[in-house]
């Protein structure tokens, strides 16, 4: 059992075990806005004294960190490399992405190493842009949106009427639906009960809630609007028909050429006035006709 041991401990320590290792404490890091973020890179190496360390970042093209013992582009001046092991000072949702550490060492048995560490900068809620629209009509269906497109990991949102929150699980009686994760508010047909103070909310695990400033949403009665310009229409129509009948006798009657009748021919040939109760009303609808 001691031979056995032993010959392991010989096997485990061989050279081919011993030869470089490029590894990470942490492949994924996830990190506040304007913190700092550690990109962890070990290696160890066979004979190889001075290693050739490198830092690249996958974006839409490969671009350096860290070559040539300097660290490159956008990186200069605000970072550190301990080791392999590099810390970027204060980052951006830019820093977010694919980080590859690349170690080589030729006069190592293994002698190119590389390992990939992916950085992801948290942000929290930005005051969410909201579109309420300020007047619909009654019975139309009516969609509110929200957005904070800053916001990682993406927010929730949370629409509120009149300060109290929308709930967003759906019940069939309920004239909305909510979308949390698209910010959407859908009224599927609006009624004057939806009028009121709306604005939505974006949260996420990395900060406090923010929250558009609140705007008034105005439902308006359509049917009045409806029933008038009806009521508009068939007076005109009426009117025409009055006209065409008085002049239709009037030709009959041949009073037109007569000139010297002007009293008769007036009171045939004159248009009753139009069945309209509100004369405000037909006013309103004639100019909206014309
Ligand atoms: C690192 O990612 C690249 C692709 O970006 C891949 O080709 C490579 O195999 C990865 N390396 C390791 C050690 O996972």
């Amino acid at each position: 059992m001691r031979i056995l041991s032993l010959i392991l401990v010989v096997w485990v320590q061989s050279p081919v075990f011993l030869s470089l290792t490029v590894g990470s404490s942490k492949a994924k890091v996830e990190v506040h806005e304007n913190t700092d973020a550690v990109l962890s890179c070990e290696f160890k190496t066979e004979k190889e004294t001075s290693p050739r360390i490198e830092w690249k970042k996958k974006g839409k093209d490969i671009t350096f960190v860290y070559f040539n013992g300097k660290f490159s582009g956008s990186f200069a001046g605000r970072a550190k490399i301990e080791g392999a092991t590099v810390t970027l000072h204060s980052v951006t949702q830019k820093d977010s992405g694919e980080y590859r550490c690349e170690i080589s060492a030729p006069a190592d048995h293994n002698s190119l190493g590389e390992v990939n560490v992916t950085l992801n900068v948290l942000v929290p809620p930005h005051t969410p842009s909201c579109e309420v629209p300020s007047t619909v009509i009654s019975g139309a269906g009516v969609e509110l949106h929200c957005r904070d497109k800053l916001s990682v990991p993406p927010p929730t949102y949370t629409w509120y009427k009149d300060n109290k929150a929308l709930s967003s699980t759906h019940s069939p009686d309920s004239s909305y639906s909510m979308d949390t994760a698209k910010g959407t508010l859908k009224f599927k047909t609006v009624s004057k009960a939806d009028s009121g103070l709306y604005r939505c909310e974006a949260s996420n695990s990395v900060g406090a809630p923010k929250s558009c400033v609140a705007l008034h949403m105005k439902v308006i009665e359509y049917q009045l609007s409806m029933t008038t310009l009806i009521a508009g229409a068939v007076g005109i129509f009426l009117l025409i028909l009055m006209c065409c009948l008085g002049v239709c006798l009037c030709n009959r009657r041949g009073c037109c050429q007569k000139k010297e009748q002007k009293g008769g021919r007036t009171k045939v040939s004159s248009p009753p006035p139009p069945p309209i109760r509100n004369p405000k009303n037909y006013k309103h609808t004639q100019s909206f006709m014309i």
